[in-house]
Order: structure tokens, then sequence, then C-alpha cells
């Protein structure tokens, strides 16, 4: 039997695409920490390895989609910034490697993992950071963020997000991803109004709430989860086949309010690969 796979299933934007992949027809196997098929805390290597088994052996080794929505909140507290980091990052980048095969085995399956803006409207992350993220060493990302203080478990998010974007966006060119058929992808929304925004915005300090409150963004309000999952069904359909590494912002407008003029643009010449070597020569001649 071949099936998709929903992390993050019982709440928010998870329980939104198993919803609409279940009244679609589609088999569905949830995974999350309560009120599923699959109860695995995806923040542990046992839990990601207990998940994987139970969904291969589900589906018989053969998934037509994963979509990886489990995620938690930069919210205060002890060890804070280390969980995010294993629940965000290695919870959706491991177990989704761990699943390839599977992928791989139906020929057009889809992958969507849930970024975020934050990665990309959030001052001050270190590059550092989302590398040891990057290398798979969670423990070296949090010791450095101790030195952030208060802030440390909205930067160890946006690194989160950031390093399962980045992740995402190298494997899914790949011959094991793209040439296998698979089209993986980023869906990175703003505040959406489901349980972890409503925790987040609960723990917020007068200041931050302040600071909450004058993100720009120019639609006006917070998402709503069932529109997101629409984007999500979307990046699982056939009209994904030709969607590849993209990371599809879905966010009121806040990033193209504060970056406008940083994306799109030009590849940097060093980045230049051969066949582009003409177009290198082109911009030296002018
Ligand atoms: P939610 O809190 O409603 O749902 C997240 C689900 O993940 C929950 O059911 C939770 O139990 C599960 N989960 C948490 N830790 C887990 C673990 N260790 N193992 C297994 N399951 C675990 O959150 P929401 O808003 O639907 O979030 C979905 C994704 O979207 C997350 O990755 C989040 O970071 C991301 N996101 C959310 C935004 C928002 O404003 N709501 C904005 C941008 C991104």
């Amino acid at each position: 039997m071949s099936g998709y796979v929903v992390t993050g299933s019982a709440s928010g934007m998870g329980a939104a695409v198993a919803e609409r992949l279940r009244a679609a027809g589609r088999p569905v196997i949830g995974v999350d920490l309560h009120d599923v098929d699959v109860v695995a805390d995806l923040g542990t290597p046992e839990g990601r390895s207990a998940a994987a088994e139970a969904v291969l052996e589900w589906s018989g080794g053969q998934l037509d989609g994963a979509v990886l929505a489990a995620g938690i909140s930069p919210v205060p507290g002890p060890d804070r910034p280390r969980r995010i980091m294993q629940v965000n990052h290695l919870g959706t980048v491991e177990l989704l490697a761990a699943l390839r095969p599977a992928l791989a085995a139906t020929g057009a399956a889809r992958a969507v993992v849930f970024g975020s803006n934050s990665a990309t409207i959030t001052p001050g992350v270190p590059r550092h950071v989302v590398r040891a993220l990057l290398a798979g060493k969670v423990d070296r990302a949090a010791r450095t963020l101790r030195l952030a203080g208060a802030v440390a478990p909205n930067i160890a998010y946006a690194a989160s997000k950031s390093a399962v974007a980045e992740w995402a966006r190298r494997a899914a060119v790949t011959p094991e991803w793209a040439g296998a058929g698979i089209r993986l992808n980023v869906l990175a929304p703003g505040p959406v109004a489901t349980p972890l925004l409503d925790g987040e915005r609960a723990h917020l300090s007068p200041a931050a709430a302040a600071a909450f409150r004058s993100l720009p963004v120019p639609v006006g309000g917070v998402g709503d989860p069932g529109d997101l999952a629409e984007w999500v069904m979307m990046m699982l359909s056939p009209a994904a086949a030709f969607l590849c590494g993209s990371v599809v912002v879905v966010d009121g407008g806040t990033e193209a309010w504060l970056r406008a003029g940083e994306w799109p643009r030009p590849v940097p010449l060093h980045r230049v690969p051969g066949w582009l070597l003409r177009f290198r020569a082109f911009a030296r001649s002018r």
C-alpha cells in the first residue's frame, strides 16, 4: 500500500493537511506526540527510528508523499533552544532522509517540509549555528546560543528553519531526490492561527508583545491554517512536477516589506558554473 505521512498531524497545519488528504480519499499515517497512528517524539533518535519503522511498515515501503509539519515554538524554558533544534531540524531532516527510499519507490512522490519566514526575517542568526545544524551538531549549536540570552529560543527557531530550508534545497536537486522523481520543497509561513502561535504569544514579555504587534503584515492579521494546508495540497499535486527546491513564502507580505530588494538576485560570479561562462564574460565586459 502507498499513501502519505504527515508529521505534526494532531494539530494546526499538519492536522489541516491530514484532513484534506483523507477527504480526498488518500491513505494517511499521522505522526505526533499524541492522538495519532504513530506516537513518537521526533526530537529524539529513538523516536525518529520508531516513526520511520512504523511508517515504512504501514506503507509497504512505498510513499506517495511526506509532509513534515511537526515543530515547536520559541518559548522560554530550560534547554529550550536545544529542544527546538532537535525537533524542528533533526525531527524533519533525519526522518525525511530515512523515508527517502519509500518516496523514491513510487517514482513521482512529493515531499513538503515546513520552514518559516522566521528564517529570513529574524536578524542576527549566526551562520555557524546553521552550519552546525546542517552537520547534525545540535549540541554545538546549542552551546553557541547560550550567549544569546533571552532571545536564544528565537534564534534557535530561526536557525532551525533556515537549516531545514537549506537542507531541503541542497537535497532536492540531487539525483537521489529529483532524479528519483521526488519533488522536495519548503513551505515558509508567516504567523498562522494555530496552537503553536497561541502558545508563543502567551509567553511574550510586554516588550516582545509590542515587537510582535509591530511586525509588518501588509495584508493584515494572521494566516489561516486551512489556507496554508491548501498550499501544501498544491505542492503535493501533479502540478508540482516542475517545482523543485523552492521555498514558498506565504506570510501576508512581511518578507516582501522587509526585503524587497534582496531577492531575486543574480548568482554571484564566483558561483557561475561552466555553461554560464558566456554570461560571466558578458558581465566582465560591461
Ligand atoms: P501546532 O502546534 O498546531 O502543531 C504542531 C504539531 O507538532 C503538534 O501537534 C505537536 O504535538 C507536534 N510536535 C511537536 N513536537 C513534536 C515532537 N517532538 N514529535 C512529534 N510531534 C511533535 O503548530 P503549527 O502552527 O501547525 O505548526 C506546524 C509547522 O509550521 C511547525 O513546523 C511550525 O514551526 C511551522 N510554522 C508555524 C507558524 C505559525 O505561526 N503557526 C509560522 C511558521 C512556521
